[in-house]
C-alpha cells in the first residue's frame, strides 16, 4: 500500500532582509530535513513548540510553499510537480477564525464555498447535510456565523475544508484559542474524520490532545524531528521510569540544578501554580531518588511528595528540552 503522505528530507530556509541602519541579511532554517510517512487512514500528529517548523512543513505539503530542498508527495503526487492534483485531493484548515462570512449563516457559508470549490449542484445539499452532521452543527446551520462560538467556527471551517471530499486533511493547530468544552467537541469531530477513513495530519502543542487522538506522533523541535512513534512508544522511549513530584513553596535555582545532576535523574521541570511550585523529576526506570532529592531540599518548606506514571507531556517536555 502506498503511503498517503511522504516527506523526504524536506528543508526550507527563509531569507529575510532587515533595513534598520544597514541591510542585514539573515537566514532562518525553519525546516531542517524532515522525513515522515503517513499511512492511509492514519491520524498523524506533528507536535512541537512555537516556531518549531510545523506550519512551514504543512505549507510545503499542501503546495503553498516551495521546499528549498527535499521532496514530498501526497497520494503519490509530487507537491512541486503535480500541484493541481495534490490540491484536488487535500483539504486544509488553519487555526484562528478568519475566512468565514460573519453576516451569513453557517449554511450559506457552506453553500458559497461549495459553489467556489465546484461541488456539483446536485450533490451540494446531501454533501452539506452530511458535513453539518459530522461537525455536530445540525440544527444551528441557519444561524449567522457572528453568533457562533470560536469552537463552532472552527468546526464550520473543518466542514468547509471537506466540501470537495478530500482524502487527506491537514489541520494546523485547530484548537488554538478554543475553550475546553469547544475543544472537546472539536476533538470528537477530528476523531470522526478518522472513522470516515480520512488521512489526517494534525499539528498541536497540546499534549493531551495528541495523546487522545493520534495513532502516531512526530515531535518536531527547531526544524527537526526528534522522536516518532505511537503515544505509548513515546512515553516508553523517554521516561520509561517514573516521575517524582515534589511540591515546594519556592526553591532556589541552584537546588534545581543539583537535582538535575543526581544520578538516575533524566529531567527536572518546574510548574508554578500560585504560591506552589511543583518539581517534576523524571527518573530512569526502576530508580527512586526520593531520599537524595529530599536531602537536597533540606530546609525548604515542602508540600505533597508523590510518584506517578509518566504522561505524554512528560515525554514531550523531556524531548524538547534535552
Ligand atoms: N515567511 C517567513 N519568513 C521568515 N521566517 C519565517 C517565515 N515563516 C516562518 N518563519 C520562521 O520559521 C520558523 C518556523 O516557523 P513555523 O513553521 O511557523 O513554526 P510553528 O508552526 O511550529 O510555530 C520560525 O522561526 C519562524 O519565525
Ligand atoms: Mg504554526
Amino acid at each position: 500500500m502506498t503511503a498517503a503522505v511522504v516527506a523526504r528530507d524536506l528543508r526550507r530556509t527563509f531569507r529575510t532582509r532587515q533595513r534598520i541602519l544597514r541591510p542585514v541579511r539573515t537566514e532562518v532554517e525553519a525546516v531542517r530535513g524532515v522525513s515522515l510517512e503517513i499511512a492511509p487512514g492514519e491520524l498523524f500528529g506533528l507536535l512541537g513548540p512555537n516556531g518549531a517548523g510545523k506550519t512551514t512543513t504543512i505549507k510545503m505539503l499542501i503546495t503553498l510553499l516551495l521546499p528549498t530542498s527535499g521532496s514530498a508527495s501526497v497520494l503519490g503526487h509530487d507537491v512541486v510537480r503535480d500541484v493541481r492534483e495534490v490540491r484536488r485531493r487535500i483539504g486544509y484548515v488553519f487555526g484562528g477564525d478568519r475566512g468565514l462570512y460573519d453576516r451569513l449563516s453557517g449554511l450559506d457559508n457552506l453553500r458559497y464555498f461549495a459553489e467556489l470549490y465546484g461541488v456539483p449542484p446536485r450533490e451540494q445539499r446531501t454533501r452539506i447535510g452530511e458535513l453539518l452532521e459530522l461537525v455536530g452543527m445540525t440544527g444551528r446551520e441557519q444561524e449567522k456565523v457572528e453568533g457562533y462560538s470560536r469552537g463552532m467556527r472552527q468546526r464550520l471551517h473543518i466542514a468547509r475544508g471537506l466540501l470537495h471530499d478530500p482524502d487527506v486533511i491537514f489541520l494546523d493547530e485547530p484548537s488554538i484559542g478554543i475553550d475546553p468544552v469547544g475543544a472537546r467537541e472539536l476533538r470528537a469531530t477530528i476523531a470522526g474524520l478518522r472513522e470516515q477513513g480520512k488521512t489526517v495530519l494534525l499539528t498541536t502543542h497540546y499534549m493531551f490532545e495528541a495523546d487522545e487522538l493520534c495513532d502516531r506522533i512526530a515531535v518536531i523541535r527547531a526544524g527537526q524531528i526528534v522522536a516518532e512513534g505511537t503515544p505509548e512508544e513515546l512515553k516508553d522511549q523517554v521516561s520509561g521510569g517514573t516521575v517524582l513530584e515534589i511540591e515546594t513553596y519556592g526553591v532556589a535555582a541552584g537546588v534545581v540544578d543539583s537535582l538535575r545532576r543526581l544520578p538516575g535523574v533524566r529531567a527536572v521541570a518546574t510548574e508554578e501554580r500560585g504560591h506552589v511550585q511543583t518539581l517534576v523529576i523524571g527518573c530512569e526506570p526502576r530508580t527512586d531518588v526520593t531520599q537524595q532529592a529530599l536531602a537536597l531540599l533540606d530546609g525548604v518548606r515542602l508540600g505533597r511528595v508523590g510518584h506517578r506514571e509518566p504522561t505524554l507531556e512528560d515525554a514531550y517536555v523531556e524531548l524538547v528540552t534535552r
